[in-house]
């Protein structure tokens, strides 16, 4: 019989520097039970290839493969999808629900889901997230920000999508980058409503 998981989430990575908060928001949901459907940008190939130790295969299938081992996922949890895989359950309205969080974000993709283009996968499932009124988390890295990168932001939240900057805050005093990755990712999973332990809510003494 198939594993049951806890709703799917679905993680898109594209390429903004940052790639690590993605790969870490993967790891967190797995422990926590998500079935995690996931779909890489090139350019964030390119950029995880830059900036970690990773170098994820561009085929959907391996890159499954490859993340399943590296998060010890249970076989079927993560998934990974194709540029054009439009038979993908997220790009239609019509597939399976889930909340979508497009981690990092570049203002490549922050622009084409502010206007609709839908010309990939990842564009197309941030689409039927807005038209159906789901959970769309955006998370920006890019340093200063164009007027262009800020009207396309304020109108993504005006239509109800999440801008989450990737920005983390000091405040807990920080002793290593995992540290400040966290702190994103316990964000994110705040706005998801998943219990999260990475980092004390503010005005909680409780160690987490
Ligand atoms: C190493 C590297 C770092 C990059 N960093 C950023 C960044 O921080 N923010 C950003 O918006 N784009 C960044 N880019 C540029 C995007 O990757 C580029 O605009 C690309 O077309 C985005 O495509 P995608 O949205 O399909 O992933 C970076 C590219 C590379 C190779």
């Amino acid at each position: 019989m198939a594993e049951e998981f806890k709703p799917p989430v679905t993680v898109a990575i594209t390429g903004a520097s940052g790639a690590q908060y993605g790969l870490r928001l993967i790891d967190v949901l797995v422990q926590a039970g998500h079935e995690v459907w996931v779909m890489v940008s090139k350019a964030a190939l390119l950029v995880i290839a830059t900036e970690t130790d990773d170098d994820l295969p561009p085929r959907p299938d391996h890159q499954a493969e490859v993340l399943s081992r590296r998060f010890s996922a249970a076989p079927g949890q993560i998934r990974c999808f194709a540029r054009e895989d439009w038979m993908a359950p997220v790009a239609s309205g019509s597939g399976a629900s889930s909340a979508m969080v497009i981690c990092p974000c570049s203002t490549g993709t922050l622009s084409a889901v502010a206007c609709g283009a839908s010309n990939n996968l990842i564009e197309r499932a941030a689409d039927v997230a807005l038209k159906e009124r789901r959970t769309l988390i955006l998370v920006p890295r890019e340093t200063p920000l164009s007027a262009i990168h800020l009207e396309n932001m304020l109108k993504l939240t005006q239509m109800g999508a999440v801008i989450l900057p990737a920005a983390p805050g000091f405040y807990h005093r920080p002793a290593s980058i995992d540290q400040l990755v966290d702190f994103i990712v316990a964000r994110i999973l705040n706005q998801l409503g998943i219990e999260q332990r990475l980092l004390p809510r503010w005005g909680d003494d409780t160690p987490a």
